[in-house]
């Protein structure tokens, strides 16, 4: 006998392949899915009477309508110890475990996910936050979107090693009842988080930054409204310049859209050409509709 939970579990998996990270679930698929966590507890095993219904959830663009975020704690709060990179990033990881204003606010999971990478790079990319995978393997970007992030930099004939890839928020936004969903972090929870960030970049002086997608964008540069609007032109973060790009998940949700897959391919150029990285004609013509 086939069971709901084999149908569900081979639905789900086959959204993740196709790159879907996000699923929502209405109030009778959750009612759903309790049903067959507690009749698992109590007998061992799910049950065949429950029927569950879940939706994929549209991610599409919506302009940040939330303020700029506060101004964040100094980063003189952090001690930056060390005489290397590699020392100097350490005492950051290690402070960010338990750092005092991401614990007093309570609303991210307990899990720390810092940053990897090569601590020479010649560009860092900033992400959102952590989601599941990322919260397990104790890495940014390790799980679909990650996989899109690694074919983009092998695109540009770098690799996840070369470069310095960081996130916004170091914690997963936590939400009631979670299992594999995620929600952007708040202007609080960026806030908090900004210093280590800020930091990151002190050390690693990277000689240009990939902020992806809108959060990270709101986070570093305090701008609003969407990716559309802020890519196509360097910003800057402290001398620094700073190429806004879509999220890799964005991507993903846009189902290959050859535009979005284009756009993001051009911002990508920008960067090789800005590091002056070799460029051959058919990289140049990557994404181009015929
Ligand atoms: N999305 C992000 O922004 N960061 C990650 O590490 C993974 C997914």
């Amino acid at each position: 006998m086939i069971r709901p939970v084999d149908v569900l579990l081979e639905f789900l998996a086959a959204e993740q392949a196709r790159g879907v990270t996000h699923i929502h679930l209405d109030e009778g698929a959750r009612d759903g899915l309790r049903g067959l966590f507690h009749q698992s507890k109590s007998t061992g095993k799910p049950t065949a009477e429950v029927s569950v219904k879940v939706e994929p959830m549209a991610r599409v663009e919506m302009p940040i309508l939330e303020a700029p975020i506060e101004k964040a704690a100094p980063v003189s709060q952090l001690k930056v110890v060390g005489n290397t990179r590699i020392e100097q990033l350490e005492s950051l990881r290690q402070q960010a475990e338990n750092w005092p204003p991401v614990r007093a606010l309570g609303s991210l999971r307990e899990t720390m996910v810092f940053s990897t990478g090569n601590p020479d790079a010649r560009v860092m990319l900033v992400g959102e936050a952590p989601g599941y995978q990322e919260e397990r393997e104790r890495e940014p970007f390790v799980g679909p979107a990650g996989q899109k992030l690694n074919d983009i930099l092998k695109a540009m004939g770098l690799s996840r090693e070369e470069v310095y890839i960081s996130n916004l928020v170091k914690f997963r936004p936590s939400m009631p009842s979670q299992t594999t969903n995620n929600r952007k972090p708040s202007p609080e929870e960026m806030a908090a988080c900004l210093p280590f960030v800020r930091a990151e970049i002190e050390i690693v002086k990277p000689e240009c930054i990939i902020a992806l997608g809108g959060t990270a964008a709101e986070g570093l540069l305090g701008l609003t409204g969407t990716v559309t609007s802020m890519r196509g032109k360097w910003h800057d973060f402290e001398g620094l310049p700073v190429r806004v790009s879509y999220h890799p998940s964005y991507l993903l949700q846009s189902g290959g859209n050859s535009q979005v897959k284009r756009q993001l391919w051009e911002d990508m150029l920008t960067v090789m050409e800005q590091l002056g990285l070799p460029i051959s004609e058919k990289q140049r013509g990557f994404f181009l509709t015929k």
